[in-house]
């Protein structure tokens, strides 16, 4: 693996600032109804977690994990289901969170598989936005910051599993 510094590019302070402000949004979006929330693990866990600590309506976690990325930066096109959701959504106002979009492959096959289980309905949240790499089209409701095309770390991130537990949102700058 080559060398490589991180750069520290959106604060802690400000990445929860924002998160306040979509927690926000959902208040208001979701007043009088219960929403759960799912957790793809493992990049969003840092982000639910601070999301659900400012929703005042009531809330439910559930987790589900998919593989679409090895230990590279670049991704592998394929989606594949590790864990799925412990609990049914049938009727339930689901908020699929995400901790970041590149391509769109894994929020589009996520929103496929999730919409035939039939929620009241299915509301996408991400902290993280690359417009500029979209191959597929997702219709993504609340977007915590859009960010250029870099590779970035922290807030539940990873490169090749590392640096998930930075409290800020760092670039990746290899060594040339
Ligand atoms: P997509 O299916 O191409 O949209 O990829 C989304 C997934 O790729 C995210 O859930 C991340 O796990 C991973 N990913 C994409 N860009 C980055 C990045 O800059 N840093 C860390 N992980 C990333
Ligand atoms: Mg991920």
């Amino acid at each position: 693996m080559n060398n490589y510094k991180v750069r520290e590019m959106i604060s802690e302070e400000k990445v929860v600032e924002r998160i306040k402000e979509i927690a926000e949004q959902i208040n208001k979006d979701f007043e009088g109804e219960s929403v759960t929330l799912i957790c793809i693990l493992k990049g969003s866990i840092f982000f639910t977690t601070e999301l659900a600590k400012y929703i005042k309506v009531p809330v439910v976690i559930d987790f589900m994990q998919c593989a679409s990325y090895g230990a590279d930066t670049k991704s592998s096109g394929i989606v594949k289901l590790t864990k799925d959701l412990d609990e049914p959504i049938m009727g339930k106002h689901v908020i699929l969170i995400e901790d970041i979009i590149d391509s769109g492959r894994t929020l589009s096959h996520l929103v496929k598989l999730l919409s035939q289980r039939e929620p009241a309905s299915l509301t996408l949240c991400t902290l993280l936005d690359k417009p500029d790499r979209r191959v597929v089209e997702v219709d993504v409701k609340y977007t915590g910051f859009e960010i250029p095309d870099e590779f970035v770390v922290g807030y539940g991130l990873d490169y090749a599993q590392k640096h998930r537990n930075l409290p800020f949102i760092g670039v990746v700058e290899f060594d040339s």
